[in-house]
């Protein structure tokens, strides 16, 4: 049978946006002695934000992706756009004043516009709609919390009033609803963004991995293999940046899960619908070529804490509660960075010059990716920008011991315990399904095997090769996850997400 070709992404699930492929790009006779004027990143929706609104005003950029565009988490988004974030008023007022939750507000109505703006400008098909979204309570606790995210989101300056139905067949006790909110196609959209940034005279090179960043009088150098591509400024747009930093600290890596479901009864939502639960659900509604998905996620996790098998299950089984479902036709997770303080971390690399970064967005992603987009490159053009101050990497406070966490992960032995296995030793491996992994040990040593299907097995040092935690295996995206800071791998050791510069250690190869 033919293979539809799809776009794609950081894990074996399929989203609901990868049949949506955004053509691969390489410049084989790109100068290389050339000076860009900004080295952007990654090619998400912050990498490809920035790019093109840097380009528009002159500036030549070059963007790089290890993968291509969309692979990490923009791919793998539920692309909701609020005018409300998973850091809610009542916190943002308290931690931070009345003024910063004002801000933060005009932020995310700000992310909404700009996307419409560019959609509109470049005539971008990328399925915009505006929406209500619904937040609802269930107990008297999530009522109470409610009733106070309403009160602040009104001295936000954010339309948001009571009402009586939810939109979804869940029992509610109260319910808020927020005007103008959207949803969209994602990978459409940087489909579109990538094709005026490229006639804009931009440079994009996907499959180019930067291994490590130097300086050199006033330029940042991104290694790429051979290559050394320089810039005056570099943007990481990665969500952490690559190797051992303070975001480390600051941004604690999670997982959320989706499914996207046909209904037997048509009873697909109209708005944007989120319970209080936690971890909450959320639910909307996408058509793709004529066919409406009741999109539904929740059961997040912090990334290889817990069974990602079992967290789709119990939201398959939270779905087939309340709705007649006809078939789960897609299912995929992705990753998303909480920040520490609630608030994302936008702008200038606290003790390095000329350097970017863009993290911590919590499930708001979109909105604050796009946000990060116009501050950033405000930030490169010389402009003011009114969330420089709120966003700022700068408030983040000195981290004790993290010089000795440096130090003590500098030397992480990533040596690989055995160059070869004895015929005898893949019986210790025999009680492993085909199909899965696991980390065992291994005449005294601990090895990340797996299985797969023909009985092949492939072993690697299941040492992270960020700063030293044990991988574990991800039985659904089929990738090696670190619980310590989301670095992911795949089934060869290959980095596919987070801080990690290198690939795990030693492939070995079974028959
Ligand atoms: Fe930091 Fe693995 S991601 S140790």
């Amino acid at each position: 049978m033919e293979q539809k070709q799809i776009n794609l992404r950081d894990g074996d699930c399929v989203s609901l946006w990868q049949s949506e492929v955004v053509s691969s790009y390489s410049d084989s006779a790109l100068d290389i002695a050339k000076i860009f004027d900004v080295v952007i990143v990654g090619a998400g929706i912050t990498g490809l934000t920035t790019a093109i609104l840097l380009q528009q005003q002159g500036k030549k950029c070059i963007l790089l992706d290890g993968n291509g565009v969309g692979f990490g988490t923009t791919g793998g988004t539920t692309a909701h756009l609020n005018t409300f974030f998973d850091t809610t008023y009542p916190e943002v007022e308290k931690d931070f004043g009345d003024g910063e939750a004002r801000l933060f507000a005009e932020a995310g109505k700000e992310g909404i516009d700009t996307i419409q703006e560019l959609t509109r400008t470049y005539g971008i098909a990328c399925d915009l709609e505006y929406r209500e979204g619904i937040l609802y309570s269930e107990t008297e606790k999530e009522t109470k919390q409610l009733l106070e995210i309403l009160e602040a989101s009104r001295r936000a300056g954010v339309d948001a009033v009571e009402t009586r139905d939810n939109g979804i067949p869940v029992e509610m006790q109260f319910a808020v609803s927020f005007k103008d909110q959207a949803q969209f196609h994602p990978l459409k959209y940087c489909k579109g963004l990538l094709q005026e940034f490229i006639d804009l005279g931009g440079v994009i090179l996907d499959q180019a991995f930067v291994s490590e960043v130097s300086s050199q009088d006033d330029l940042q150098i991104a290694h790429v293999g051979e290559q050394r591509i320089a810039g005056k400024s570099l943007v990481y747009a990665t969500h952490v940046p690559p190797g051992v930093t303070i975001f480390n600290f600051e941004c604690a890596a999670y997982r959320s899960y989706v499914l996207g479901i046909k209904l037997k009864n048509g009873d697909y939502p109209e708005a944007l619908v989120y319970d209080m639960q936690e971890p909450y659900h959320y639910f909307r509604t996408h058509e793709i070529e004529g066919q409406p998905y009741l999109i539904l996620g929740g059961e997040d996790h912090k990334t290889g804490h817990e069974n990602p098998e079992q967290a789709f299950k119990a939201l398959e089984d939270y779905t087939r509660k309340y709705y007649y479902v006809e078939s789960v036709d897609y299912k995929w997770s992705s990753q998303y960075y909480v920040p520490s303080d609630g608030l994302p971390f936008i702008g200038l690399i606290p003790g390095e010059s000329n350097t970017y970064v863009a993290t911590g967005y919590n499930g708001n992603g979109m909105m604050l990716g796009t946000i990060a987009g116009k501050l950033i490159s405000d930030l490169i053009l010389g402009k003011e920008n009114k969330y420089q101050k709120l966003f700022s990497p700068s408030r983040i406070k000195p981290v004790a011991g993290f010089s000795e966490f440096i130090k003590e992960n500098a030397d992480v032995a990533y040596h690989f315990v055995a160059d070869r296995f004895a015929a005898e030793d893949i019986d210790s491996f025999k009680d492993l399904a085909a199909g899965t992994g696991a980390v065992v040990d291994y005449k005294g040593d601990q090895l990340a095997v797996y299985k797969d299907d023909q009985g092949k097995i492939t072993a690697l040092n299941p040492t992270c090769t960020h700063a030293g935690c044990t991988v574990k295996f991800n039985a659904e995206e089929k990738s090696w996850d670190c619980p310590c800071h989301g670095g992911r791998f795949d089934l060869q050791g290959q980095v596919i997400s987070g801080p990690p510069r290198k690939n795990l250690v030693g492939k070995n190869v079974i028959n």
